[in-house]
C-alpha cells in the first residue's frame, strides 16, 4: 500500500460520496472530489478541508474528455490516485415502462454505468502498473430487485454489479481489489428528491427494511474505508450488502 494514498471520489460533492470524502481523509488520504455540479464542489472542499487535503474537479463522468482531463489535473495536484470510489450517479424517472423517454434512460446509463466504465478506464491502468490499488462501485438493491418505475436506474445499477465482478475477477493477481456497496435506501439528497417525486414508493421501499429505518451516509462511508483498505485483502468481485437486512443473498 502506498505510504501516502491518494483516492478519486466521483460524485463527492454530495451524500454518500461526501460522507466518504470525511471518512478518507479523517484516516489521512488526500482526496480528489470529481463532481459535476461546480457549487456543491465548492461547497464541500470548503467544509472538507477542515478534516485534510481535499481538491475538487468539475467533471461529467458520462463524458470521456471530460474524465481524461480530470484524471491529468488530479495527477498533477496529486499523483497517481490508488482508490477510486464511483459513487457519482442519478436517478433519473419514476415512471411506467411504457412512457419512460429514451433520452431519460440514455441519461442514467451514460451517468451510472458508462460513467463508472470511464472513471476506472482513467485510473485503473496506473493501479495495475504499481501494484496496488482499490476500486469501489455503488450500485443498489434496485440493481439486485428492479425497482418499479424506475427501469433505467435498476439496469444500471444491475450491471455495475457485474462490472464488478468481470473486472475483480480480472485483476485478482494484480493488488487491485474491486468490490461494490449496493445500499438500499440511505439518506442523502437524491433521496430527498426521489421523496419528492414519488413519497409512496419511498415509504414502500422503507417498509422493507428489517432494521425499520434508513441508512446513515457515515455506515455507507465505514464499509468504504474498510474496501479501501489494507484490511481488505482477500475479497475482490463482490458488491456487499447495505440494506439494513432487507438484502440477505
Ligand atoms: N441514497 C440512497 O438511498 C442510495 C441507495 C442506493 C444507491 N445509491 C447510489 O449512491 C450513489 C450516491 O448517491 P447519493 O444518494 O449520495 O446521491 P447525491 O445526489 O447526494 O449525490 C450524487 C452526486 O453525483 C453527482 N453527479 C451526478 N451526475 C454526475 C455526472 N454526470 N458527473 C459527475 N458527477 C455527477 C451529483 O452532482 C451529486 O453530487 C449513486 O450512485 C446512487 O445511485 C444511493
Amino acid at each position: 500500500m502506498p505510504a501516502q494514498r491518494v483516492a478519486v471520489i466521483t460524485g463527492g460533492a454530495s451524500g454518500l460520496g461526501y460522507a466518504a470524502a470525511r471518512r478518507f481523509l479523517s484516516e489521512g488520504m488526500r482526496v480528489a472530489l470529481w463532481d459535476i455540479s461546480d457549487p456543491n464542489l465548492q461547497r464541500a472542499t470548503a467544509e472538507l478541508a477542515q478534516f485534510g487535503d481535499v481538491w475538487g474537479c468539475q467533471t461529467d463522468v458520462s463524458d470521456v474528455y471530460s474524465i481524461e482531463q480530470a484524471a491529468q489535473r488530479t495527477r498533477d495536484v496529486f499523483g497517481d490516485a490508488d482508490t477510486v470510489l464511483a459513487a457519482a450517479g442519478i436517478a433519473g424517472h419514476v415512471l411506467p415502462y411504457v412512457d419512460y423517454p429514451l433520452s431519460g434512460w440514455h441519461d442514467v446509463i451514460n451517468t451510472n454505468l458508462t460513467g463508472v466504465h470511464l472513471t476506472c478506464r482513467a485510473l485503473v491502468p496506473t493501479m495495475i502498473a504499481s501494484g496496488w490499488g482499490r476500486v469501489i462501485t455503488v450500485s443498489s438493491m434496485a440493481g439486485k430487485e428492479g425497482n418499479p418505475k424506475q427501469i433505467a436506474y435498476s439496469s444500471a445499477k444491475a450491471a455495475i454489479m457485474g462490472f464488478t465482478k468481470s473486472l475483480g475477477k480480472e485483476l485478482a493477481q494484480t493488488g487491485v481489489l474491486v468490490n461494490g456497496i449496493a445500499p438500499t435506501l440511505v439518506q442523502s439528497p437524491m433521496l430527498d428528491e426521489a421523496s419528492v417525486l414519488d413519497p409512496q414508493a419511498i415509504d414502500a421501499l422503507r417498509a422493507k427494511i428489517p432494521m425499520g429505518r434508513l441508512g446513515r451516509p457515515e455506515e455507507f462511508a465505514a464499509l468504504a474505508a474498510w474496501l479501501a483498505s489494507d484490511q481488505c485483502s482477500f475479497t475482490t468481485g463482490m458488491t456487499f450488502d447495505l440494506s439494513g437486512g432487507r438484502s440477505t443473498y
